[in-house]
């Protein structure tokens, strides 16, 4: 059976800031209390002309440049949003077309701020079984258009980014070494965008009445959260007979720096082993762990034979954390370039909607 193994990763983040002291003038908040009860001090926002997209296939080229991986040879997209482009089609169709993945099948999958474990489990099953090579699994949020900037208790919290893994089959023993999922649907209102779906769909009602907006209960989110985080953590663990002793490092979700630090005394685990950087960005639900991911393996901390615990939790309710032995890109002659494949995409984009119009304006005219 073949090896799932993490061989590339990438990041975007827009680059506008949005600072505490910012939000104080827009709702009665300051920076000191957003500091202390969740440990953020800004977060980006995105530009009018960007989408989770546009953020997403940023993310997947520099994935892809990391594991020297064309993208013609992916055999499958997998992207988690809590805000996607559309309800449909699924974000990871519009990427998949944007970095020119041809022969790659393209799926959302919908499980909050949980969706990249989830996203990365499903993607190494599917290499696991044999059936695929090479996917790419992408989180990605524009949380900011869904926010109601008038709701202290949560537009303090969200920001926008993207983050990218590729995962490649290898006989070489490593990468994704367990994985749990949970959920609890008992919790569904607890964080919900209730507007906009079949049973809310859009009225001026439900505009009234803010439905399109993040709807969150944050105590009980806060309490779920430290309840769950720790146990996932040591049950992906127990299923590889590993310890948190053996574990170079955890790469939690990025909600609320005391929900990270109740986890690690859970752990008895010292703080240090956790990758924190929801001070900078926020909470970039799906994309929040890939990007943290990132800039571990940029500062040194996370490197080639370490094993690292991802742990996630996020509406659902969901939650759920993976044992991975990082290995990195596997040696290649030849040096590939994706983002030169983002040309070739738009012009076959392009000549593919202009053939489909010739093809219906003929065949209307035929009718
Ligand atoms: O991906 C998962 C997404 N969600 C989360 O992870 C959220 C988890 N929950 C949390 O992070 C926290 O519950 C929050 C940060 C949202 C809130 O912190 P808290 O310590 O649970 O505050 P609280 O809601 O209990 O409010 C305490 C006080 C209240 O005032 P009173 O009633 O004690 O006078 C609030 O009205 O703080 C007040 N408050 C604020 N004050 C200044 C609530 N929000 C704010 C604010 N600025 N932004």
């Amino acid at each position: 059976m073949p090896f799932a193994h993490v061989t590339g990763w990438g990041m975007y983040v827009p680059e506008p800031v949005l600072t505490n002291d910012d939000i104080s003038k827009l709702v009665d908040t300051n920076d000191q209390w957003i500091r202390d009860r969740t440990g953020i001090r800004e977060r980006r926002i995105a530009r009018e002309n960007e989408f989770p997209s546009t953020l997403g296939v940023e993310a997947a080229v520099k994935a892809l440049q990391v594991a020297n991986l064309a993208p013609t040879e992916l055999d499958l997209i997998i992207c988690t949003s809590s805000s996607p482009e559309y309800i449909f089609p699924a974000t990871a169709c519009i990427i998949q077309d944007q970095i020119g993945a041809t022969k790659a099948g393209a799926f959302d999958l919908q499980a909050a701020c949980t969706g990249f474990i989830f996203a990365v489990n499903m993607a190494a099953q599917a290499i696991r079984s044999g059936s695929i090579k090479n996917a790419l699994v992408v989180g990605t949020e524009v949380l900011s258009r869904f926010v109601n900037w008038k709701d202290r208790g949560t537009c303090i919290l969200f920001g926008d980014g993207a983050g990218a893994f590729v995962l490649q089959a290898s006989d070489i023993p490593g990468g994704i070494m367990s994985a749990v999922m949970h959920s609890d649907g008992s919790g569904a209102d607890t964080l919900t965008l209730p507007g906009g779906g079949s049973h809310f769909p859009a009225s001026e009602l439900t505009i009234h009445e803010g439905k399109h907006f993040v709807h969150m209960d944050g105590k009980e989110v806060f309490r779920f959260a430290t309840r769950v985080m720790g146990r996932a953590v040591l049950e992906a663990l127990e299923q590889v007979k590993m310890t948190t002793d053996d574990i170079h490092c955890i790469i939690p979700h990025q909600a609320n720096y005391r929900i990270i630090e109740t986890a690690a005394k859970y752990l008895k685990m010292p703080l240090e082993k956790f990758v924190i950087n929801v001070d900078r960005y926020g909470n970039t639900s799906t994309a929040s762990i890939p990007i943290a991911t990132v800039e571990a393996i940029q500062n040194g901390r996370l490197k080639s034979g370490d094993k690292v615990v991802f742990v996630g939790f996020g509406g659902g309710l969901t939650w759920g954390a993976m044992v991975v032995e990082w290995t990195g890109p596997i040696p290649a002659k030849k040096q590939i370039h994706p983002e030169q494949y983002r040309l070739f995409a738009r012009l076959r984009s392009f000549v593919r909607r202009a053939i489909r119009y010739i093809e219906g304006f003929f065949s209307r005219r035929s009718l």
